[in-house]
C-alpha cells in the first residue's frame, strides 16, 4: 500500500468528484475542480497506490488563506488523512507568511468540526440560514486560526 500526497492534476478529477458526489457537503461540479486547477490554487491530493482518495482546495491570498473544499473518500476516512492534507497546509502558509487560515463549515458537520478543533481553529463568525438544506436552512460556522 503506497499513500503519496502531491499536486493535483487534471487526471485526478474523476476519482474527486466521486468523492465529492458521495460526501454531499460542498456538491462542487467538475467545473469547479477545473477552474480551482485553472487558477492554480493550492490543490493537493492524496494517492492510495493510484487511485485519488483525498484533496484539499484552497485560496491563497496575501496574507490570508480559505480553505474551500476537503474531502476524503468514505472508506479512507479516521485514517488521518485530512489531518495530513491541514498538516501540509499549515507548514506551506507558515513558508509562506500567511497569517490567518479560515473556512466555512456547516454547523451540523460535527466531524469536520472536530478535525479543525484539533488544529486550533476556533469560530470567528456565523452565517445564519446560509445552507439550503433539504430540512429547512442550516448556518455556518466560519472557523480560523491564526499563525
Ligand atoms: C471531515 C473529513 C474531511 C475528516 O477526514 P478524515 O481523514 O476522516 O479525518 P482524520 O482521520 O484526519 O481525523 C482527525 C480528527 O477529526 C475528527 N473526526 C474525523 N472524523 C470524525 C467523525 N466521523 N466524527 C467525529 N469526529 C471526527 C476527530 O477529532 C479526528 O481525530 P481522532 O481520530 O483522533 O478522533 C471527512 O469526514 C470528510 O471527507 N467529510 C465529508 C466532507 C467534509 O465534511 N469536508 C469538510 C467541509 S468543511
Amino acid at each position: 500500500m503506497k499513500i503519496t500526497e502531491s499536486d493535483a492534476i487534471g487526471s485526478d478529477l474523476k476519482d474527486i468528484l466521486s468523492i465529492e458526489i458521495q460526501n454531499q457537503v460542498a456538491l462542487w461540479s467538475l467545473n469547479n475542480f477545473q477552474e480551482s486547477l485553472t487558477a492554480r490554487d493550492y490543490f493537493k491530493v492524496i494517492k492510495l497506490n493510484n487511485e485519488t482518495v483525498a484533496f484539499i482546495i484552497a485560496k491563497v491570498m496575501s496574507f490570508e488563506c480559505e480553505i474551500v473544499n476537503l474531502g476524503v473518500k468514505i472508506s479512507m476516512r479516521k485514517k488521518k488523512l485530512a489531518s495530513q492534507l491541514l498538516n501540509n497546509l499549515i507548514d506551506f502558509s507558515k513558508a509562506n507568511s500567511i497569517k490567518q487560515i479560515f473556512l466555512e463549515v456547516r454547523v451540523s458537520n460535527i466531524a469536520a468540526i472536530n478535525l479543525y478543533d484539533k488544529f486550533n481553529f476556533s469560530e470567528i463568525g456565523s452565517r445564519p440560514n446560509y445552507y439550503i438544506t433539504e430540512h429547512g436552512k442550516e448556518d455556518a460556522l466560519i472557523m480560523g486560526v491564526n499563525l
